[in-house]
């Protein structure tokens, strides 16, 4: 049997294999399962910036002295993001209902109780308008490490790129002054250059890069024409483009790489390893083929590892990243004309 065992954000992890963030991660009782079908880690279900302002925003109205300077905030937030602003409100005053803040750090605790893998904590976040003290908070209930899932969709046309990168900075400086425990960022493809920016990101002290949220496409329904949103799995094709920002950043970064979207069984778990990979996170397979799904990963991956006599992932990790391949290019434009050149 090969040894799975891998260092991720400084956690050791049993398997390389963790659980995503998704609506699967609320029940204790899926996370054990997880544990026991063999993730390395599990990610919590994201807890979103606007839930955690809300919050404040009541603590607000109870009179504390320091309401007044956290309203402008707020206010602030409401001005300058109201085209969204309403829709999410409404999202997140149904979505308080059940899950305060609170709540969610008696469950990171419980978790903590329950599990002996690594229990990742999540925030969704657009701006680091004063939630982040609840970091802080994620840290004292024990999580072990924390995703911010940082989701800016660059749709204002009154913000620049260069406006919108600075988003995740300023989150990951603002976040870093609460805490200790080690920080996963989350990010989407939606950068003007994304290995210059990305790399720059790896330098801020952030200990992991996942690679990639997946974004929320909206489609259109033509026979009542309506907005639908249809594709809210992934596809077991999707990895690809994962892939090739893995391979060109692997061994160029200063922190982990967690690759994520489209891995659905363990060839593509083994590619994006190959790629340079540390860790690979899965979310929509779960809901597809159910939690003990993590079963044919991990021993999938264990079978490639033995017939390829491969003792532990360090030995095979990054072997095919762009730095460690005879043609860089075949990861850039070249296989572009290639492939096309072929179809008359
Ligand atoms: C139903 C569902 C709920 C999700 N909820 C969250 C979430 O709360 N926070 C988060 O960071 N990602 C969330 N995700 C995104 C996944 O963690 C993952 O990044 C994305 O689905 C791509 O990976 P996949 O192809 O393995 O699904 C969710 C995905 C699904 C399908």
């Amino acid at each position: 049997m090969a040894d799975l065992s891998t260092t991720y954000m400084g956690l050791k992890l049993k398997s390389p294999i963790i659980a995503g963030s998704s609506g699967l991660m609320n029940s204790l009782e899926n996370l054990k399962q997880f544990e026991e079908a063999g993730a390395g880690a599990v990610v919590l279900k994201s807890i979103f910036e606007e839930q955690i302002q809300l919050e404040t925003q009541k603590f607000i109205k109870s009179g504390d002295e320091n309401a007044q300077q956290w309203n402008n905030t707020f206010q602030g937030i409401v001005n300058s993001q109201s085209h969204y602003y309403d829709e999410a409100l409404e999202y997140i005053n149904n979505f308080a209902k059940e899950h305060t803040l609170d709540q969610y750090l008696d469950f990171i605790r419980e978790a903590k109780k329950n599990l002996t893998i690594p229990v990742i904590a999540s925030i969704h976040c657009v701006s680091n308008y004063d939630w982040s003290y609840f970091a802080k908070r994620i840290q004292d209930a024990g999580a072990d490490a924390l995703e911010l899932n940082v989701y800016v969709l660059p749709s204002d046309f009154n913000r620049s790129g260069v406006e919108n990168e600075q988003v995740y900075f300023d989150i990951i400086e603002a976040v870093k002054k609460q805490v200790t425990i080690p920080i996963s960022l989350k990010i989407g493809y939606y950068f003007s250059s994304i290995v210059n920016t990305v790399q720059k990101l790896s330098e801020t002290g952030v200990s992991a890069l996942v690679m990639f949220n997946r974004p929320y496409n909206p489609d259109i329904d033509i026979n009542n024409l309506k907005l639908t949103s249809n594709y809210l799995l992934s596809n077991p094709e999707e990895y690809a483009r994962t892939l090739r920002w893995v391979a060109i950043l692997s061994g160029k970064l200063k922190c982990d790489i967690a690759a994520s979207s489209g891995i659905h069984s363990f060839e593509p778990v083994v590619k994006q390893l190959l790629a340079g990979a540390t860790v690979i996170q899965v979310a929509s397979v779960i809901y597809i083929h159910g939690i003990d799904h993590i079963r044919q990963l991990v021993s999938g991956l264990n079978g490639w590892m033995d017939e390829h006599k491969y003792a532990c992932i360090s030995d095979f990790r990054g072997k095919l990243n762009q730095q460690n391949i005879e043609n860089p290019a075949v990861y850039e434009r070249v296989q572009f004309m290639k492939l096309y050149s072929k179809i008359e």
